[in-house]
């Protein structure tokens, strides 16, 4: 039986993500702010895990390791946004974010990497939000100056994915490394407008995370994505 971990499964595409895996009979390692989670199922370990916090991180990233299971794919889902409707950099929001969606994401996933199968994928759920190429695309009521922690934040993480990449290549190591833009998704992040439901984008992301593209990329929906 395949072994993937999800992180952030409490709701929205996580929790979505963590029911396909489910379903298709995977063995699920799901992290929660409080380790509580509120899906009937077999099949699912849930551990604690703030990514705000180092020793969180390390607790969470040791008990993995003590489950004794190689892990296929890593889904770094997790993440925030303090921006709300913020267009000025606010520095104590872009510290917070930062923190969770660059610096406690890149430390989990160090401290996992030894875990890891010798041919598996680590998928970061990144966002369009993060790409410089659409900065020059994004409509009104995207404008280039909203969140702007955010922003910086998901762009930070697709530079960690790819210098990621690069270090697997060079090192020879058969890891698949993805940054993911999952839609814009009905999500208490995503809000009631988004035109995607998080079943919807869930599947795109298992038949993505499952399968063995070229690694260092950034994608949507089965295409690559422009950085
Ligand atoms: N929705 C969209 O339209 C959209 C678009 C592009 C990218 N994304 C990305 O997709 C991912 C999932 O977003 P979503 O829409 O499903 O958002 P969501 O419904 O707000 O869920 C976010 C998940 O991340 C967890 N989380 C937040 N801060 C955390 C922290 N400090 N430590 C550990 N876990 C934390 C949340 O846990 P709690 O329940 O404890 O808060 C929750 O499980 C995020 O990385 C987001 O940036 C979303």
């Amino acid at each position: 039986m395949k072994t993937v971990i999800i992180t952030g499964i409490s709701k929205g595409i996580g929790r979505a993500l963590a029911t396909k895996f489910i379903g298709e009979g995977y063995d699920i390692i799901g992290t929660t702010r409080d380790g509580k989670y509120d899906i009937d199922k077999t099949g699912i370990t849930i551990l604690g895990l703030e990514l705000s916090d180092p020793q969180s991180i390390s607790r969470c990233a040791n008990l993995v390791k003590s489950l004794d299971k190689k892990i296929d794919i890593l889904v770094n889902n997790a993440g925030g946004n303090a921006d709300d409707e913020e267009t000025v950099l606010n520095i104590d929001k872009l510290r917070q974010t930062l923190e969770v969606n660059l610096i406690g994401t890149a430390d989990f996933t160090e401290q996992i990497i030894p875990a890891m199968n010798e041919k598996s994928h680590i998928v970061f759920i990144s966002s369009q939000a993060g790409s410089l190429q659409e900065m020059d695309h994004i409509s009104d009521s995207h404008s280039p100056y909203h969140y702007p922690a955010y922003k910086i934040s998901k762009c930070a993480l697709n530079m960690y994915a790819r210098t990621l990449a690069a270090r697997f290549d060079k090192d020879k190591q058969d890891l698949t490394v993805s940054a993911v833009h999952p839609g814009w998704v009905r999500t208490d992040m995503g809000g009631d407008e988004a035109p995607t439901l998080p079943e919807e984008a869930a599947e795109n992301i298992y038949n993505f995370a499952i399968s063995r593209p070229v690694s260092g990329k950034f994608w949507f929906n089965g295409r690559e994505f422009p950085w």
